[in-house]
């Protein structure tokens, strides 16, 4: 059984994830319309991973009986400014989510919740590796600058490292 706290904080792990998923989608769209392919393509995949991420806290949740529920997605922005300044936006939210994990597991250890101290540990590795994926895309596009063609040889190298 799940004990209340742990459970609440599941279920709104469930709708910070979704929303991951739609900011990274929404950011998808924009790198789209930009002919931004490669970028577009990697906020795509990212997307998908975050839809994987709500889905493996639903599983959790229902595997230790607990009640499932999907709160308010707020909607992301429809407005984006320069790749840097969206992939500076991505790394920011990845931040937030890894201090929520954190969070998480923080009460797990108060409520001696071992299963989900187990069950957090890959999302602890997973936030260290998207944290790093970000970052690293942020600070080759502020090596970009204004440079149109550094930006396009980036661009289809996200693109091929998505393929
Ligand atoms: Fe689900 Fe990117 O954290």
């Amino acid at each position: 059984m799940l004990n209340q706290t742990i459970e609440k904080l599941l279920n709104q792990q469930i709708a910070k994830e979704l929303y991951a998923s739609n900011l990274y989608l929404a950011m998808s769209g924009h790198f789209a319309q930009a002919n931004l392919k490669g970028m577009a393509t990697w906020m795509r995949i990212q997307s998908a991973e975050e839809r994987g991420h709500a889905l493996r806290f639903f599983d959790f949740v229902i595997d230790r009986e607990g009640q499932v529920e999907i709160g308010a997605v707020e909607q992301p922005p429809t407005e984006f400014g320069a790749p840097v300044e969206i992939f500076k936006q991505a790394l920011e939210h990845e931040r937030k989510v890894t201090a929520s994990i954190h969070n998480i597991y923080a009460h797990a250890v108060q409520e001696a919740d071992y299963a989900t101290q187990v069950f957090l540990q890959w999302f602890i590795n997973e936030q260290v590796e998207e944290e790093a994926t970000a970052a690293e895309v942020v600070e080759r596009l502020a090596m970009a600058g204004d440079d149109r063609a550094a930006l396009l040889m980036l661009d289809a190298e996200m693109k091929s490292r998505a393929d």
